[in-house]
C-alpha cells in the first residue's frame, strides 16, 4: 500500500480563542438516512420538515463562503448525505473550488447504501477519498446494527467506489458485545482490498433505544488485544481529521484510532460543522451554536454571513465533555449524531 499523504492545511483566516485555525469543514446535507444504526437513532425518528432545509444554493453559498476564508477541507455528511435528492449538483458546484486550488479536499462520508449509483460522477467531480461506515462483515449483525440496512447493496457500494478509483476508509463503530472479536477478520479484509480502516469509540449523542454503557468498547482495550496478533507501528500520517494512525506490519495496511472518550483530540482541533438547516457547531460535543441561515438569507451579500461566522468561532469551546458510564442516563448532548453528522 502506498504510504501518499493527504496534507491538511493547517493555517486559514478562522483562528479561535485557542488559536486553533479552523481548515475543516463538515456540512450534513439531510438529518434523513435509509438505516437506523442502534447507536446513532430511535428506530422512530421524527426528521425535519424539508422547508426548514436550506437549500443547495444555499449550502453551496455557505460552503463557498467558509473557503474564501481558508477552509480546505469539505466533508459532507448527513444523515446519509446520498439520499438528499439531487446531490450531485452540490457536489459539482463545490468542484470548482478544487479546480480553483482554493480547495484541497471535497470529501463525504456514508453508509455505502447509494455508491452503486453515485461513485463515478463524485470521482468526476473531484472526490478522490471516501468514507464507509461499516461496523461488521457479518450480514446477519449488519443488520441488528442498522435495522434497516441492506449489506448487498453496501459490499456492491464499496466495489463501486473502488472501480471508480475513489481511496476508501472503511470506519467502524466499536461496539462491545457486537464486533469486538471480528476486527482482526476485518483488518484482513479491509488491507487485503487496500483500504484503511478506522475504528471509532461510540460518543453519546442524543437518545436512543438501548443503553450505552452496554454499547461501549474503549479503543485502548481494543488496541492492547490486537497488538498479540499484529505488528502495530504509530505513523505520523495525518487525513486532517482526528484519527490517530498505525501500520501493520504484517497486511502493509493502516488502522485508524478514533478516541474521543479515551484520548481527548480536541487540542488539536481544525473543524467545525455546519448543519442542513444552516445551523453551525462549533464542537461536536457541546450544544452551544450559531445561526447561518438567517444571515444568509438576510442579504444577497455574504457580509453578514461572515460576520455571523467569526462571532461563532469566537465561542468555539475547547472541548468536549462526554462521559459514558453507568451514573449517567442522559446522552452529554441531545441532538443525535445525524443531525450535525459526526
Ligand atoms: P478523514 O478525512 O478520513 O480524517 O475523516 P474524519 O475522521 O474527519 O471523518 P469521518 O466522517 O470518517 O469521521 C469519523 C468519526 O470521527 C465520526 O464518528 C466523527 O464523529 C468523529 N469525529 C470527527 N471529528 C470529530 C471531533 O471533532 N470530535 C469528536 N468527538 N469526534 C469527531
Ligand atoms: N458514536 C460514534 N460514532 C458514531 N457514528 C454515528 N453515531 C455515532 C456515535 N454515537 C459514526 C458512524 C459514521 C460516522 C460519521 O459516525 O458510524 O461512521
Ligand atoms: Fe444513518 Fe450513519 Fe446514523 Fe447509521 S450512523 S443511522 S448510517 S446516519
Amino acid at each position: 500500500m502506498t504510504l501518499e499523504t493527504v496534507t491538511p492545511a493547517t493555517q486559514s483566516d478562522l483562528i479561535d480563542p485557542f488559536g486553533r485555525h479552523i481548515t475543516y469543514v463538515r456540512v450534513s446535507v439531510t438529518d434523513r438516512c435509509d438505516f437506523r444504526c442502534v447507536y446513532c437513532m430511535a428506530e422512530d425518528m421524527t426528521f425535519l420538515p424539508k422547508r426548514d432545509l436550506l437549500t443547495l444554493e444555499e449550502l453551496d453559498r455557505l460552503c463557498s463562503a467558509f473557503v474564501a476564508r481558508g477552509v480546505r477541507k469539505l466533508r459532507i455528511t448527513g444523515g446519509e448525505p446520498l439520499v438528499r435528492k439531487n446531490i450531485m449538483w452540490l457536489f459539482r458546484a463545490l468542484s470548482r473550488h478544487l479546480g480553483s486550488g482554493a480547495l484541497k479536499e471535497l470529501t463525504l462520508t456514508t453508509n455505502g447504501s447509494q455508491l452503486s449509483r453515485f461513485a463515478e460522477e463524485l470521482s468526476d467531480c473531484g472526490v478522490r477519498r471516501v468514507n464507509i461506515s461499516l461496523d461488521t462483515l457479518d450480514p446477519d449483525k449488519f443488520k441488528a446494527i442498522t435495522r434497516w440496512g441492506d449489506y448487498d447493496k453496501v459490499m456492491a457500494g464499496i466495489d463501486a467506489a473502488q472501480d471508480a478509483g475513489l481511496h476508501v476508509k472503511i470506519n467502524a463503530v466499536a461496539l462491545k458485545g457486537v464486533n469486538e472479536h471480528e476486527y482482526d477478520e476485518m483488518i484482513r479484509w479491509a488491507h487485503g482490498r487496500g483500504m484503511d480502516l478506522t475504528l471509532i469509540e461510540t460518543m453519546p449523542l442524543g437518545e436512543i433505544d438501548g443503553d450505552r454503557t452496554d454499547q461501549y468498547l474503549p479503543l485502548s482495550i481494543v488496541r492492547a488485544r490486537l497488538l498479540d496478533d499484529w505488528t502495530l507501528t504509530d505513523i505520523p500520517y495525518k487525513t486532517g481529521g482526528p484519527a490517530r494512525y498505525v501500520e501493520v506490519a504484517e497486511t502493509g495496511g493502516r488502522i485508524g484510532f478514533i478516541t474521543p472518550m479515551t484520548h481527548n483530540f480536541c487540542e488539536s482541533c481544525n473543524r467545525v460543522r455546519v448543519t442542513c438547516t444552516g445551523t453551525l457547531y462549533m464542537c461536536l460535543g457541546q450544544e452551544d451554536a450559531a445561526d447561518l441561515r438567517a444571515p444568509l438569507r438576510a442579504s444577497e451579500s455574504d457580509e453578514p454571513l461572515q460576520r455571523a461566522i467569526d462571532e461563532a468561532i469566537e465561542r468555539k469551546p475547547k472541548g468536549h465533555d462526554f462521559v459514558i458510564d453507568r451514573r449517567t442516563h442522559t446522552p452529554a448532548v441531545s441532538r443525535h449524531m445525524s443531525v450535525t453528522g459526526g
